[in-house]
C-alpha cells in the first residue's frame, strides 16, 4: 500500500491551495481501542481507495502505520461520494467519526458519515490486500479480555465490551483481532466452509492460518483446553454479501471454496469479510457418511440405543420417510431410541389435539418399509403433553420426548404409564417404577415452558435391567451473538438447564440410592455443550458422558452445527456400570448434507454389553 512519494507530494502540491487542515490518516481514527478517539467528531482525512460497495466505499492509511491495534482501513458511508472515486485513489475528503450498529446487542462500526470534499489527489496507486496467515492470523481460542471464566462462564452479561472498550490485544483475543482489520481488504487462502450457508447464502469459513478443533469434515468443534475453557473458535469469518452484486454460491461444512478478497466489517452482529465478487464452491466432500458399524445381532447381552432429534415431526412431515431411512439405513435400526420433537397428531395446528400415536405409527410404518422385506415394526412409548402449549417448541405442536423399541429385544418391566399429571418414582420395592413410562417430577418449575423427561425401566430377553430417561432441555432462543456487546455473551435459558439438571441428577440419585450397580442410560436433546460446567457438574458426577467412556476423540464430537462451531447439543450419559466396553457414534446424515438434511441434529449410535 506504500505509494511513491513523489506522486502523492506532488499531487498534493496540486491541490495545496485548498488543502485540507489537519488532516488525520485512517488509523488515527480506528484508535488502538474499540470505539474512535474521533466518535461524534468532524475530521478531515486521507486515505487509499480499496472497495467500492453500494452503500460507501473503503479506505487505507496511505502509509500504514507500524501498531497492529490501529486499523488501516474505514467505512465511508454515503452513496452521494461513491462516483467520485475510484478504487486505487488517493483522497481527502472529510466527514464526522460515527460508531453505528443497528441493535443495541450489536457491537460498534466506526465510520466515516456525510462524506464532502472530497478531493482526487492522485489515481492509479496500486492496492494490496493484506494476506491472512501471513501478514496476520487470528487467535483461535478466545473472544476477548473480559469473557472472564470463559465464554460461557456464569452468570454471563457482566459487561458491555463498547462501554469497557478495551485497549486492543489482537495476537490473544479474536474480537480484538477482527476489530483490528475494520475495514481492512484482506484475503483469504483455501478457505473451507465451516458451516452450510444461510438463507443469504452468507458463509463461515477458515483459511490457511493456525486453527484449533478442526473436525476430520473441515468444520471447528466447540472443544475445552485443559482448564476447561471453552474454545469457541474465534478464528472462523464470516463471508458476506459480495460488494459487486454478485452472490455467493451455496456452501455446506467442509466445502473448499475459491480464494477470497473482501473487506472486513461489522454487520448483522459479527465481524463479517464482504468479499469484491461472489465465492464459488471448488470442491465438496462424499454425502452420504457410513452407516453405523455398532449393531446389536443376536447376542442377548449386547443393547444398541439411538438418539435423535428428528426436529418438529408430524405425520404430514416432508422429512418424516427421510428420517425413517436414515434410522432403517444409517442407524441400523437400534434395539430402543430416544427420540424427540415428535408432534401430535395434528401437528402444528392448535387444535387441543395432543396425542402422537398416528405420527409414531406413520414414523414406525415408514422405517419398516425401508427396513425392507421381513422387517418387524417397533413399538413406542410416550406421555401425551397437557394441553395449552405448556411445554415450549412450536406452537400447536406439542413436541415430546418418546421411545421406540424393538419388543423382541427388550419390553418394559411392570409397565403402568403415567399421564401428564404424574410423577414417577422409584417403588417401594426398589425394583421398578411407581409409573412406567413416567414423567421426572413434571410440575417442578424447572420444565416451565419446556418437555418433562420421560423415565422408563426395561427388562431385556437375556435377562438384564436398564433404566433410561428421554430428555429435551430449554433451548438456547435468546442467547446473543458471540460477536455481540454482552460479555461474557449471554446463553439463553441457561438457569432453566442448569436447574433441570439438579432435577434429573436428583432422580438419578434415586435409583442408585436403590441400586448402586445401575444400569442407566440418559439421552437426548440437552441444549448445551459439556464444556459449560456451571450445567453438567452434578451430572458428571455421578453418570459418565459416553462421547468420554467411548473414546471419540473431542473433535468428532458434534451433532449440530450453528455459525462458526461444529458443536454437541444431543449427549448421552451412562452409569458406571455400563462404561467398560461401551460404543458410541455421530452419524452426520444431516449436518453434512448440503440442504441441512433432514433434521437440523444428527443423530447417535451406541452400544452398550448389558452381562
Ligand atoms: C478541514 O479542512 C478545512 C479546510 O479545507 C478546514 O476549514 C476545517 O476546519 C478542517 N476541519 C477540521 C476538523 O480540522
Ligand atoms: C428386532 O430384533 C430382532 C432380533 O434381533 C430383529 O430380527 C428385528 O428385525 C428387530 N426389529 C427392528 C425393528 O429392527
Ligand atoms: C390413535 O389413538 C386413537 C385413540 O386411542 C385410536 O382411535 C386410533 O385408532 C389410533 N390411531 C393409530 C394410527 O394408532
Ligand atoms: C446485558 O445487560 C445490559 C445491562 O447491563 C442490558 O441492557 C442488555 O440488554 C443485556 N444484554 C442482553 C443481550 O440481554
Amino acid at each position: 500500500m506504500r505509494l511513491p512519494l513523489s506522486a502523492f507530494t506532488f499531487s498534493a502540491i496540486q491541490v495545496a491551495f485548498c488543502a485540507p487542515l489537519n488532516l488525520l490518516n485512517v488509523y488515527d481514527i480506528q484508535g488502538t481501542r474499540f470505539v474512535s478517539p474521533y466518535n461524534g467528531q468532524s475530521v478531515n482525512v486521507t486515505g487509499l481507495v480499496t472497495a467500492k460497495g453500494p452503500s460507501g466505499f473503503w479506505l487505507a492509511s496511505v502509509v500504514p502505520d507500524t501498531d497492529e491495534r490501529t486499523s488501516d482501513g474505514l467505512y465511508v458511508y454515503g452513496s452521494n461520494s461513491i462516483a467520485s472515486v475510484t478504487t486505487g485513489d488517493v483522497i481527502t475528503l472529510s466527514g464526522i467519526v460515527q460508531e453505528y450498529r443497528s441493535s443495541a446487542d450489536y457491537l460498534f462500526l466506526a465510520e466515516l458519515t456525510s462524506p464532502k470534499n472530497v478531493v482526487v489527489v492522485s489515481s492509479g496507486n496500486p492496492v494490496k490486500p493484506l494476506l491472512l496467515g501471513v501478514d496476520r492470523s487470528p487467535p483461535t481460542e478466545l473472544y476477548t479480555s473480559l469473557d472472564k471464566g470463559g465464554i460461557f462462564a456464569v452468570p454471563n452479561n457482566q459487561t458491555l465490551l463498547e462501554v469497557a472498550n478495551p485497549v486492543l490485544q489482537p495476537a490473544l483475543y479474536g474480537l480484538d483481532f477482527w476489530e483490528s482489520l475494520s475495514g481492512v481488504l484482506v484475503k483469504v487462502t483455501n478457505p473451507i466452509a465451516a458451516d452450510k450457508s444461510n438463507t443469504y447464502n452468507d458463509v463461515w469459513v477458515t483459511g490457511d492460518w493456525k486453527k484449533t478443533g478442526t473436525n476430520a469434515r473441515g468444520g471447528l468443534t466447540i472443544t475445552a483446553d485443559s482448564n476447561n475453557i471453552p474454545d469457541v473458535n474465534p478464528e472462523a469469518i464470516i463471508i458476506g454479501t459480495p460488494l459487486d452484486g454478485t452472490k455467493n454460491a451455496k456452501a455446506k461444512l467442509g466445502d473448499k471454496l475459491t480464494d477470497i478478497v473482501g473487506i472486513v466489517q461489522y454487520t448483522f452482529g459479527f465481524y463479517y469479510i464482504l468479499p469484491l465478487t461472489g465465492v464459488k464452491v471448488v470442491s465438496s466432500q462424499p454425502y452420504p457418511p457410513p452407516p453405523t458399524t455398532l449393531t446389536s445381532g443376536a447376542d442377548r447381552c449386547t443393547l444398541t440405543f439411538g438418539d435423535y432429534n428428528v426436529e418438529n415431526m408430524s405425520p404430514k412431515s416432508a422429512h418424516l420417510p427421510v428420517v425413517a431411512g436414515q434410522i432403517a439405513n444409517f442407524l441400523r435400526t437400534p434395539d430402543i431410541i430416544f427420540v424427540q420433537e415428535i408432534q401430535d397428531n395434528s401437528g402444528a395446528t392448535d387444535d387441543g389435539t395432543t396425542a402422537a400415536n398416528v405420527t409414531l405409527q406413520t414414523l414406525v410404518n415408514s422405517i419398516k418399509a425401508s427396513a425392507g422385506p421381513g422387517a418387524q415394526a417397533y413399538d413406542f412409548v410416550n406421555i401425551d403433553p397437557a394441553p395449552g402449549n405448556l411445554d415450549g417448541g412450536q406452537i400447536g405442536g406439542n413436541i415430546r420426548p418418546v421411545y421406540l423399541y424393538n419388543s423382541t429385544r427388550l419390553s418394559l418391566f411392570r409397565p403402568n404409564a403415567g399421564t401428564y399429571r404424574d410423577a414417577t418414582a422409584v417403588s417401594a420395592d426398589g425394583l421398578g417404577l411407581t409409573y412406567n413410562p413416567g414423567l421426572i417430577d413434571p410440575t417442578n418449575a424447572a420444565w416451565k415452558s419446556s418437555r418433562k423427561p420421560i423415565a422408563a425401566v426395561w427388562q431385556t430377553t437375556g435377562g438384564q435391567k436398564l433404566w433410561t430417561v428421554n430428555v429435551h432441555f430449554s433451548s438456547k432462543g435468546g442467547s446473543s451473538s458471540l460477536h455481540g456487546d454482552a460479555r461474557p455473551p449471554v446463553n439463553g435459558a441457561i438457569a432453566a438447564r442448569t436447574a433441570q439438571v439438579q432435577v434429573l441428577t436428583d432422580f438419578l440419585s434415586s435409583i442408585f440410592a436403590v441400586e448402586p450397580n445401575a444400569k442407566i442410560i440418559v439421552a437426548g436433546d440437552f441444549n448445551e455443550f459439556i464444556p459449560v460446567s456451571a450445567v453438567y457438574d452434578p451430572l458428571l458426577a455421578i453418570m459418565h458422558d459416553i462421547d468420554e467412556a467411548a473414546g471419540i476423540p473431542p473433535v468428532e464430537r458434534y451433532t449440530y452445527n450453528f455459525d462458526m462451531c461444529s458443536e454437541q447439543l444431543d449427549h448421552i450419559f451412562i452409569s458406571p456400570s455400563l462404561v467398560p466396553k461401551i460404543e458410541a457414534e455421530h452419524i452426520h446424515v444431516n449436518t453434512w448434507d448440503v440442504d441441512g438434511g433432514a433434521s437440523d441434529h444428527d443423530p447417535s449410535v451406541g452400544r452398550a454389553k448389558l452381562c
